[in-house]
């Protein structure tokens, strides 16, 4: 499947799932932590976090970032009013919401400290991205990829069991690449490439349950037959490799890339 016919139904896959997405996902403090600690020193920050979703790492922003005011950018009406009430009922008002995709984003020049997205990179261009960040930034500005790698996707319980997973998802780029395409692109340098690993325990209802909610969009990819038998072959396989069924263990890895603005 194509980057472009891997993308083209995910407008549609994000107005369904937007009302279940935060419940069905994982979501680590650890990306929060890193961030935070990039920004130790900063009075306040203004911020905007694209492809960014119901919410669930903003609200973890505010809690750990003094002073923020946060721009959240999304491509899909629907995440962005689950967004909305959400945070509305965590009493934070220092947001304004766009909706916009990345190709057509236009955040005032040099007007951010940071930038963020999390898990959402693999839905639009890196470079355009790229681009759309550093012209945001202001001097010394930071930018925070959160995402995984090809190779993170495989060692995933989902990569490990459920057919087809890591063939299906073709969008993930690869660290290399990644690096690659930070190194063509003048006025950013990486500070760090750094890897998170989470140690998992889940029974397989809940895994079956996130599986049928679709939480990631890779289930999206199939059709519903070519779905139908790949939930039942995935139960077979968790069934036979593991005893406890209430407690299956794996881990789960992210990266995250750090990038600052220089002046060129
Ligand atoms: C996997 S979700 C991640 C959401 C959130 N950052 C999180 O981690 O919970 C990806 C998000 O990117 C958005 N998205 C997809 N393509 C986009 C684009 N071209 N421009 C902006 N947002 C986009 C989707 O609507 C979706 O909300």
């Amino acid at each position: 499947m194509t980057q472009e016919a891997a993308t083209s139904g995910m407008p549609e896959h994000f107005a369904k799932v937007a009302d279940v997405y935060r419940g069905v996902r994982t979501t680590d403090l650890e990306p929060i932590l890193y961030i935070r600690d990039a920004l130790v020193g900063w009075a306040s920050v203004r911020a905007a976090d694209i492809g960014c979703g119901t919410g669930r790492y903003d609200r973890l922003l505010f809690e750990h970032i003094p002073d923020l005011d946060l721009i959240c950018v999304d491509a899909s009406e629907h995440m962005l009013e689950q967004l909305s009430g959400y945070l509305a009922g965590e009493h934070i008002q220092n947001i304004v919401t766009l909706v916009a995709r990345v190709e057509d984003l236009a955040l005032d020049d040099g007007s951010l400290d940071a930038v963020f997205t999390f898990n959402a990179v693999h839905h639009f261009s890196f470079l355009t991205f790229l681009a759309k960040a550093r012209h945001a930034l202001s001097d010394e500005g930071r930018l925070f990829i959160y995402t995984r790698t090809p190779e993170q996707n495989t060692g995933s319980i989902w990569g490990r069991f459920f057919p087809l997973f890591t063939e299906k998802e073709s969008r993930l780029y690869t660290l290399e690449r990644m690096e690659a395409w930070v190194a063509e692109t003048s006025g950013l340098r990486l500070v760090e490439a750094k890897a998170f690993r989470y140690a998992r325990k889940a029974s397989l209802d809940r895994l079956v349950e996130q599986a049928r909610s679709r939480h990631y969009s890779t289930f999206s990819l199939y059709d519903d037959q070519e779905l139908e038998a790949a939930y039942r072959t995935f139960k077979e396989r968790i069934c036979r490799q593991f005893d406890n069924l209430d407690a299956i263990s794996w881990y789960d890895e992210n990266t995250m890339l750090h990038l600052a603005k220089v002046q060129v």
